[in-house]
């Protein structure tokens, strides 16, 4: 058995992952930044953890607030998604970029967007530095999703958003589910 050595490209080892749009907002700015570094922490307290880079504009806004929304877009958003991921809300409003409608959350200030399908409304809980982004922990707040989607998890009727890398999403194949 022969292995390639992957270097910097690593990350990429452990894709594809469920892409979320974070909200934040501070005063009168607001920005959506896509991440694909996440994942729950503790369901008691309930708290979920995001890898974030201090250059982005989300994380100003949201260490000011103290609040963010994750929010989970169908893969029918992905280019909306790309769109958001590849400006900065510091010098464009993407909600008028994108055309994403803003929905009012009921926990945090942040706008949430009414074209994703599950929300997390979150207080900052803690923020650390590692290496070159910030591990963000979010105390979930409050948590929902539309209607029909989802039982004890998602159905069918959901087409997740997964990144691959840079521009490459992908939809779960739910044909190939199997109970083991
Ligand atoms: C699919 C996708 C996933 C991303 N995941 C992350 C991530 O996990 N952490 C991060 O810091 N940036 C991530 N980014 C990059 C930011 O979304 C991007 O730099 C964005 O433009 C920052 O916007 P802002 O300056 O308005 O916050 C991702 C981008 C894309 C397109």
């Amino acid at each position: 058995m022969s292995f390639q050595i992957i270097q910097k490209d690593w990350p990429f080892l452990i894709h594809p992952s469920l892409t979320v749009l974070l909200t934040a907002s501070y005063e009168d700015r607001d920005t959506i930044t896509p991440i694909a570094w996440i994942m729950p922490l503790s369901g008691e307290p309930p708290l979920v953890a995001t890898a974030l880079k201090e250059t982005r504009f989300a994380y100003e806004l949201l260490v000011k607030s103290g609040e963010f929304g994750v929010n989970v877009p169908p893969l029918d958003q992905a280019e909306k998604v790309w769109a958001c991921g590849t400006t900065s809300g510091r010098n464009q409003d993407k909600f008028a970029l994108t055309g994403f409608q803003r929905m009012k959350a009921e926990r945090i200030k942040a706008p949430l967007i009414q074209e994703c399908i599950a929300y997390l409304e979150c207080r900052l809980f803690a923020d650390e530095s590692f290496g070159d982004h910030h591990l963000i922990v979010g105390e979930v707040l409050l948590a929902k999703v539309k209607e029909g989607l989802f039982d004890t998890c998602f159905n069918e009727k959901f087409s997740p958003c997964l990144h691959l890398r840079k521009n490459l999403f992908l939809n779960a194949d739910w044909k190939s589910l199997r109970a083991v």
